[in-house]
């Protein structure tokens, strides 16, 4: 392991993981006294349009992986309108190498509910719901727990801090799902019916949970919210860049010294960020990453230098999503790589739209094939052919980003398949049959 240097160090930026480490962060005196609860009392003082417009002057976009723009999600919520308004926090985190929200709200609960309440206060919402991933029991535990002391101290329920304003916020635990991350599937899935996308428009700014005006926002999201209440806006955009402002929680993972969570402006590197995590692991050498989980386009060391913010990624061919980095090296074969990753995505299709239930279960079967070496070169093409078929033809971005990995890896790393296609790579499985598949 090699120590980052100094100036690199001074990158990492801990806002929403500055509690991290301390002992007992998650109880609500420790909270108290590290500043907690601090930002709802300046908030509850302001007129909520004026929390929106804070958040629209900040630069906040959203965490949960497409960069939407806060405060002008909250500013869709349509007022004086009669009807109810939720907020329903995104707390499924099922993007293969995300890993951001679960540490988050099991050492920081707290800031989540505290950046719950303002939201609602500024959306003008009376019951708010996180909706989490079922299998993140202790989180969900832990949470559970901090939403209880909170309504014990006064900042839920009736009359908040002798506000007028009132908030019930319910801790909802999800059946383990992917599809149920995106939100319009999270919001069936919370109404009690199968999680599965809705056709939009409308969009769930009108026509959300119960046909409601609904913000849905990541955890992520909602917990720089107190921060920025209580920094302002200049001190939010002094970090990242212009259009992509503030820090960010980048999940390292895979082949490195240090794997785990680095907090930095956005727009850092992935050089440096191997760096912050004491270098690659010892004898491997980087081949490639994705920069924010299997569904955005996979990068090669060719890209250790591009800004890891919303418009260079792009600008790179690939997508921010959700800063889940998962580092490969060259003991790592992309081809079997882009096999599990499909094999997820199989598995987790909801099978409402034909290109993404059909297209994925074909595709895993020529993965399978290629890998027991007995692929041939039409299998590439046929492979292309299916994500042309998929990709902007489903229904939701489920199958868009399956097909992220198949096409990028096929771009950068087309001599691994023909490898295993003439023979040069041993087979990794022992047969294209589908054992135990369904
Ligand atoms: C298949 C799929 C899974 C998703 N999973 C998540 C998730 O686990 N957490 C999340 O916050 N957003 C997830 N999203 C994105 C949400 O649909 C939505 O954009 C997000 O919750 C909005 O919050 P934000 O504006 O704060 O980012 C997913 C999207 C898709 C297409
Ligand atoms: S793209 Fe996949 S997950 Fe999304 S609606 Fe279609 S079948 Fe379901």
């Amino acid at each position: 392991m090699t120590s980052p240097r100094s100036e690199t160090v001074a990158k990492l930026t801990p806002v929403l993981t500055k509690r991290w480490g301390v002992p007992d962060a998650w109880k609500i005196d420790t909270y108290e006294k590290l500043e907690g609860y601090l930002a709802l009392r300046k908030a509850l003082k302001a007129h909520p349009d004026d929390l929106i417009a804070l958040i629209k002057d900040s630069g906040l976009r959203g965490r949960g992986g497409a960069g939407f723009p806060t405060g002008m999600k909250w500013g869709f919520i349509p007022q004086n309108d009669g009807k109810p308004h939720y907020l329903v926090v995104n707390a499924d985190e099922g993007e293969p190498g995300t890993c951001k929200d679960l540490p988050l709200m099991t050492s920081d609960p707290h800031a989540l509910i505290e950046g719950v309440i303002i939201a609602c206060y500024a959306i003008r919402s009376n019951r708010a719901f996180i909706y989490i991933r079922g299998e993140a029991v202790h989180a969900a535990r832990r949470l559970r727990a901090a939403v209880e002391d909170a309504y014990k101290r006064g900042y839920l329920g009736k009359n908040i801090l002798g506000s007028g304003f009132d908030l019930d916020l319910v801790v909802h635990s999800g059946a383990g799902a992917y599809i149920c991350g995106e939100e319009t599937a999270l919001l069936d899935s919370l109404e009690g019916f199968r999680g599965q996308p809705r056709l939009r428009p409308p969009f769930p700014a009108t026509h959300g949970l119960y046909a409601c005006p609904t913000v849905v926002n990541n955890v992520g999201t909602i917990a720089s919210v107190p921060h920025i209440v209580l920094g302002g806006a200049a001190w939010w955009k002094s970090m990242g860049t212009e259009k992509s402002s503030g820090p960010m929680i980048y999940s390292l993972s895979g082949r490195i010294a240090n794997p785990g969570q680095y907090e930095c402006g956005l727009g850092i590197t992935l050089r440096e960020l191997i760096e912050l995590a004491g270098g690659m692991k010892p004898g491997h050498n980087l081949k490639f990453w994705t920069p924010g989980g299997s569904s955005t386009p996979l990068l090669t060391a060719d890209h250790m230098d591009v800004p890891l913010d919303f418009e260079s990624v792009a600008a790179a061919g690939s997508i921010l999503g959700t800063t889940a980095t998962q580092i490969f090296s060259d003991q790592d074969c992309p081809v079997y790589a882009t096999y599990k990753w499909l094999e997820f995505y199989h598995h987790e299709s909801c099978g409402k739209c034909t290109p993404c239930r059909e297209g994925n279960y074909w595709m895993v079967r020529i993965y399978r094939r290629i890998l027991a070496g007995e692929g041939t070169y039409e299998d590439l093409d046929t492979l292309l052919d299916t994500c042309d078929n998929i990709l902007g033809r489903s229904f939701c971005g489920l199958g868009d980003g399956a097909t992220s990995p198949v096409t990028s890896s096929l771009q950068y790393f087309k001599q691994d398949y023909l490898d295993y296609i003439e023979g040069r790579t041993a087979p990794r499985l022992r047969s294209a049959e589908l054992v135990g598949a369904h």
